[in-house]
Order: structure tokens, then C-alpha cells, then sequence
């Protein structure tokens, strides 16, 4: 099929999902033109109401995740610029902090930061190949000095999930904070900060949750203090050169995004109507799908958990003798078909599941995408091996 023939088939929602509910862009536009003042700065009745519209948007979010105060979130721009924020404003210089196997460069590279400054000391949980880890490696490795456990809640390359309730459960029992990178599970598996025990969750609003890009947050629980990363004016105490300790402000310096949370607010509240529950069963189902279609496909390896066994609705693969770059490229130029290849920011998950050298292609579905759509990427997969058959 050519391009010009072949509908535009979106399998790139671990990346940012598309397309939003219409009622995401009715409100971005809508504050733009009614609610576009600065939001916790000045009393006129517009700044009131973008201050409101920032407001519904956290208390949504505290439904979704059973976060009791709501103002125990910061907005951020990113779930890097969140993770950023949990990590540097926790760790001392001295610290010992875990990871695993499967994080994205997101963990990785501020770790590295502070470790190559002598900041810190970290272990990573070593996966097997399809990214699953051990609760007792975590426990054991566990140090008088460790004070901060990272889990990446779903895997962005192979789709596996992380037990973090149980990680949980064990950060609890040594006293030692989590911090949960919730990039491929907000809005997608359920999340419960009390009953998984998650001190810090930091999650983006631009993929599961159905928000415009350059939203996301932090939940920092109530008795942990954080170093903020932007010092600034938050419209509260300014007579003070001080950093406010009221929550939100104090990690929120800057004007905020009002527009953007806006459409997040109806993003989470699509994702509240739907159910997780709802959104998970839809994808699993449809990965399912694409991992039968394509199994036993002479030269297609696909990665990650095996069929049956729970995973977010990514799929990566790689195909014998065909680059991912190419493969990516032909799928969207002869098919319409569009995923992500290459390394996914992800080396440490591409070292697991032995592709560091080859790097995949990896499809990721959403809440919106059809059985047709799934369909549409096998014959397409299988299509292309025919041609690349050696
Ligand atoms: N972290 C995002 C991804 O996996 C951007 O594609």
C-alpha cells in the first residue's frame, strides 16, 4: 500500500498520546480566550479563575491517584522535569539510592550527574530480559545510607510492570522514601499512593492522562521536604527572599501553564469516565493482539514480557536484517503507520533485552486506538519481511 492510499494509524502514545479527547482542546482554547490571566497572582475576577481552573485540575488528579491533599502536587513541564525535581531536592551529598535495570535516561542521567560529582552512590537492580526484577534483590540491596528507591512503573521500551506495591512494602519496612516514574502508567493502571506506599510520584499529562504536552506533576507526600529546583516568585509571601514552605508555591516558581492544565483537567477527567481499570484491559487486549499476529514471524523478535502476562500496551520488535530507522521510515511512508525507533532514551532496558547494538521499533497503543489499527501494523510488519526476506 502506499501512503497516499493508507489511513494515518497513530502507534506512538508512549511517546504522546494522540488524539485528545475534544473536550482537551475546547478547554485549552476556551482559557485561552476566558481564563488566560496569572493564575495565584492578583484578585481580579480572571486571575480568580485561571487560579480555579489549576485547582480542579490537581483535585482531579488527587481522585485519580487517592492523593488526600491535593495540594501535595507540584505542576511541572515534563516527568523529567519532575524526577529532576524528586531526586535533586531529596539526596544528600553522601546518599545511596536504587534503581533498576529499566529506567529511562530521565533517572539515569540526573543520577549520573550527581554521582560523577561525588554526590551520590547508586545501584541498579539488574532486569531479566524482559525487564522483570526481583523485590528481594531490591531488599538486599538495600544500605544504612540509602534514602530513595526508583522504580519505573512500566517499562517505555518492553511494557513490563514493576511490583512497585511490593517495593513499596519493603521502602516502608527500611524507612527508605519511593519514587515511582509514572511516564507509561498515569492514567493507564491504576495508581494508589497509600495503599502502594509511593512517596513521590512523578507523572507526565501529555501521554495516559490525555493532556497537551508540557504538563505534568509531582506528588510529594506530606512529610518530605524537597529542595525545590526553581527558586522564584509564586505570588505569596513576597516580602520574604525566601523560597515559601506552602504547598504548591514552594515548588512552583513561575507562571504556570493555565491553558495547557486546562485541557489537562479534562484529560483526567476522560481518564476518570473511562476507568484505568478500563484503559488497561483495552491495551493489554490490543498488545495481545499484535504480539499473536506477529509471533512466530520467521525473523521478528518481539520484546518484553511473553503473551498472557500483564504489560502496557507497548510492543517493540526488531527484525533481522532491516534497521529500525528503515523499518520505522518505511511504515510511515508506505503505510501511514507511525512508531518510534531507535534507542527510546532507554539504553539500560535495550542492554536487558540484549538490542543495544541494533536498537527497535516499538508501537505503543492508547486508549483510542481500534482492533483495525492493530491489525493495520501485523500485516504491515509482515508485508515488510516478505520484501526484506533474504
Ligand atoms: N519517553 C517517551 C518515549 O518513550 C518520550 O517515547
Amino acid at each position: 500500500m502506499h501512503k497516499e492510499e493508507a489511513p494515518f494509524i497513530y502507534l506512538d502514545h508512549a511517546a504522546t498520546s494522540w488524539p485528545k479527547p475534544i473536550a482537551v482542546t475546547e478547554a485549552v482554547t476556551h482559557a485561552m480566550l476566558n481564563d488566560a490571566a496569572n493564575p495565584g497572582r492578583g484578585s481580579h475576577a480572571m486571575a480568580v479563575r485561571a487560579s480555579r481552573v489549576l485547582f480542579d485540575a490537581r483535585k482531579h488528579l488527587a481522585k485519580l491517584f487517592n492523593i488526600r491533599n491535593p495540594n501535595d502536587i507540584a505542576f511541572t513541564s515534563n516527568t523529567t522535569m519532575s524526577l529532576n525535581l524528586a531526586i535533586k531536592g531529596w539526596v544528600k551529598p553522601g546518599n545511596h539510592v536504587i534503581a533498576t535495570s529499566v529506567e529511562h535516561n530521565s533517572v539515569r542521567r540526573p543520577l549520573y550527574h550527581l554521582e560523577r560529582h561525588n554526590q551520590l552512590e547508586v545501584t541498579y537492580i539488574e532486569s531479566d530480559a524482559t525487564g522483570k526484577i526481583k523485590v528481594e534483590d531490591v531488599e538486599k540491596a538495600i544500605q544504612p545510607h540509602t534514602t530513595m528507591i526508583i522504580v519505573n512503573h512500566s517499562s517505555n521500551l518492553l511494557g513490563t510492570i514493576l511490583p512497585v506495591a511490593e517495593i513499596g512494602e519493603v521502602a516502608r519496612k527500611h524507612g527508605v522514601k519511593l519514587l515511582v516514574d509514572a511516564a507509561q502508567s498515569a492514567g493507564i493502571m491504576p495508581i494508589d499512593v497509600q495503599a502502594m506506599g509511593i512517596d513521590l510520584l512523578a507523572f507526565p499529562g501529555h501521554k495516559g492522562l490525555l493532556g497537551p504536552q508540557g504538563t505534568g506533576g509531582l506528588y510529594i507526600a506530606p512529610d518530605m521536604e524537597l529542595e525545590p529546583l526553581l527558586h522564584g516568585g509564586t505570588g505569596s509571601q513576597s516580602e520574604t527572599p525566601e523560597q515559601p514552605l506552602v504547598r504548591p508555591d514552594r515548588y512552583e516558581a513561575g507562571t504556570q501553564n493555565t491553558p495547557g492544565l486546562a485541557g489537562l483537567r479534562e484529560g483526567v477527567k476522560h481518564v476518570l469516565k473511562l476507568g484505568v481499570e478500563a484503559i488497561y484491559e483495552h491495551e493489554w487486549k490490543l498488545a495481545q493482539h499484535m504480539m499473536e499476529g506477529l509471533s512466530g514471524v520467521k525473523g521478528v523478535r518481539l520484546l518484553g514480557p511473553p503473551l498472557g502476562e500483564a504489560r502496557t500496551g507497548i510492543v517493540a520488535l526488531h527484525m533481522d536484517g532491516v534497521d529500525p530507522s528503515e523499518l520505522s521510515f518505511i511504515l510511515d511512508q508506505h503505510y501511514g503507520i507511525a512508531v518510534r525507533a531507535g534507542f527510546h532514551c532507554t539504553p539500560l532496558a535495550h542492554a536487558a533485552a540484549g538490542t543495544s547494538s541494533t536498537g527497535a521499533v516499538r508501537a505503543s497503543v492508547g486508549a483510542s486506538t481500534s482492533v483495525d489499527e492493530a491489525d493495520a501494523f501485523v500485516r504491515a510488519i509482515k508485508e515488510i519481511r516478505e520484501q526484506y526476506r533474504i
